[in-house]
């Protein structure tokens, strides 16, 4: 079984900032003092260190972990869930997403967090198990993260819920407001608003498993975040102000790519590392001299899931290892609609 590989690249992460932010390639190359073609270069995957620090000070982004992802050098390290959590990762078109089951272990009750592609293998995992589904939770209705949505009610019966911004087009399904909770036994799961991405994107934050858990959806990826072209600036904001707020010891469970801690994210995700330039300085335009803000090391827990990416399936918690990163092409990220602010809608697809 594969090891998912980072959702995003460098020039991914260079390219949603850009979209982000609304800069044009002329004008990220005038104002990092960099030639077109090398900039070209750059968005292409050529790793040229010197030059994309410039440019990461241009787009609000940490040279340090820009760098880093450049290089390859990092990949989360998740802790074990001995119980209450499993991982799906399902195939969309030529890439993969991820949806999770939670559960009390007492009293049997599970809560499915997004549906994938593919239900089948949650499927058989809930009867193996005999959970009693109560409720199937949606950060977002993007089509990659509910495409399963009929084959799981149907097998399970559960309720539908999606948050209350957010567009849901399934008969009974109900909807929620942000800071709701939702119960299984002595678990409690509450619904963080962190929407941008899309029009209502919910976090799911889990309490009563052996590691406080964040469900983000497409909110945060390791070293990157879904994006979003519209609402890129309320999406950092609602990111950083209501996940980068949880416990520094957090499991981030993404919607894309593998599991992560808030941890690893604090020093190596480059819209969220301290080391962010927002002013330019007069004296370094160019940021050839600046230091990095000192990092504390991120906290080594203990190995992340290792998923069958391309096919429908279960991520067994307990074997994993770090890998290093798939580069892979840039790619876009695209949100939905929302009633009274102008998201762009499209559903094809999510990240
Ligand atoms: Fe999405």
């Amino acid at each position: 079984m594969p090891l998912i590989p980072l959702e995003d690249n460098f020039a991914d992460v260079i390219a949603k900032a850009q979209r982000g932010y609304g800069i044009t390639d002329a004008e990220l190359a005038t104002r990092a003092e960099i030639t077109p073609a090398e900039l070209d270069a750059i968005k292409a995957g050529e790793a040229r260190l010197p030059l994309i620090r410039r440019l990461a000070r241009h787009l609000k982004l940490s040279p340090d972990a820009l760098e880093v992802l450049a290089k390859k050098e990092a990949y989360p390290k998740a802790p074990i869930f001995p119980r209450g959590l499993a991982m799906f990762n399902t195939p969309f078109r030529t890439q993969t997403v991820n949806n999770y089951l939670v559960w009390d272990p007492k009293s049997r009750e599970a809560a499915v967090i997004d549906t994938g592609t593919d239900a089948s293998d949650l499927i058989d995992f809930i009867a193996a198990e005999k959970l009693r589904v109560k409720c199937i939770l949606l950060t977002h209705t993007h089509e990659d993260h509910i495409a399963a949505l009929s084959a799981l009610v149907k097998a399970t019966g559960a309720e539908v819920w999606s948050g209350e911004r957010e567009p849901v087009d399934f008969p009974g399904a109900r909807t929620f407001a942000a800071n709701d909770y939702f119960h299984l036994g002595v678990i409690a799961i509450k619904a963080l608003a962190t929407w941008g991405h899309s029009p209502g994107l919910t976090t799911f934050y889990v309490q009563g498993l052996s590691w406080p858990l964040a469900l983000c959806g497409d909110a945060l990826f390791s070293s990157s975040i879904g994006g979003s072209p519209t609402h890129f600036r309320e999406q950092l904001k609602n990111t950083r102000a209501r996940i980068f707020s949880l416990p520094k010891d957090t499991v981030i469970g993404p919607g894309h790519g593998p599991l992560t801690t808030l941890a690893h994210e604090r020093k190596y995700n480059p819209f969220f590392a301290p080391d962010r330039i927002f002013k330019i300085d007069p004296a370094d335009p160019t940021g050839a001299t600046a230091d990095a803000t000192p990092q504390k090391p991120a906290r080594a827990v203990a190995l992340p899931a290792k998923p069958r990416a391309g096919k429908a399936g279960r991520t067994d918690l307990n074997q994993a290892k770090p890998s290093p990163q798939t580069k892979k092409p840039s790619k876009s990220a695209r949100p939905g609609r929302e009633g009274q602010v102008a998201f762009k809608s499209r559903r094809s697809r999510s990240k």
